[in-house]
């Protein structure tokens, strides 16, 4: 059988430190600003991880902003509360409709502006979640993509790869419907098949955090520098 990750994991490994560029050397680069989103199981660290790529990427000059979904505005709100905090999940064709409005507010309210001004935008969560989450759930994949079509195919996707009973320990008093370990055991091989497919790059997160850090810094850096090359 395939090792899924093995082939993005050793060819990340040896890419080479990023260094510091010169302000007109930034602007360069992001002049048609950079599309990033980070993607994991919950609790898998992912959050953490958006957050310091945003400061490490300020740090170096870049204008970065980050982003989350379900988003702050109204329909996000309103998911978080009729969705994921519930005793019974809603019927997932409910969710992927929910999921895919808030994300399409999202993309036109602050993504492409964003992006417009040169930004980099790390995305904590964005299309993926809903191929993973409610694809888990018996959804047709190609239908989940339609209601999503009005959503940008970020630069950079990012599967952070932590296994399932660091999951399952860390989920053990969440009170999401999500964090039960059927679903994210069902949900895991979703991010998988993505990560095979090429749609999205695996990063080992079981190691110390600012190894996995740097390595997503390098991977963004390494994207952005081969893309306007
Ligand atoms: P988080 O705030 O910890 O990322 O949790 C958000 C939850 O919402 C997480 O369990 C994944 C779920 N989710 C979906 O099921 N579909 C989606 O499209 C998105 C964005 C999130």
């Amino acid at each position: 059988m395939v090792e899924p990750f093995a082939s993005t994991t050793d060819r990340l490994i040896v890419a080479a430190e990023p260094r510091s560029l010169a302000y007109e050397e930034v602007q360069a680069l992001t002049k048609k600003g950079f599309f990033v989103c980070i993607e994991g199981l919950d609790k898998s660290g992912k959050t953490s991880q958006s957050i310091l790529l945003v400061q490490a990427l300020s740090k170096k000059g870049y204008d970065t902003v980050y982003t989350t979904e379900p988003s702050r505005g109204e329909i996000g709100t309103f998911i978080r509360k009729y969705v994921l905090h519930r005793r019974e999940r809603v019927p997932a064709v409910v969710e992927a409709l929910l999921f895919a409005a808030d994300r399409a507010e999202h993309t036109e309210a602050e993504v492409k502006p964003l992006l417009k001004e040169g930004k980099i935008v790390v995305s904590d969560r964005y299309v993926y979640s809903s191929l993973a989450y409610q694809g888990a759930a018996e959804l047709d994949i190609s239908w989940i993509a339609e209601i999503n079509k009005p959503a940008l195919e970020p630069d950079l996707a990012i599967y952070l790869d932590v296994p399932l009973e660091v999951v399952f320990k860390r989920c053990r008093h969440g009170k999401s419907v999500m964090e039960r370990p059927e679903v994210q055991r069902r949900v895991q091989e979703v991010y998988q098949r993505l990560v095979r497919e090429g749609k999205m790059i695996a990063v080992d997160g079981t190691r110390p955090v600012e190894v996995v850090a740097n390595h997503i810094e390098t991977l963004v850096l390494d994207k952005l520098k081969h893309q306007t090359a």
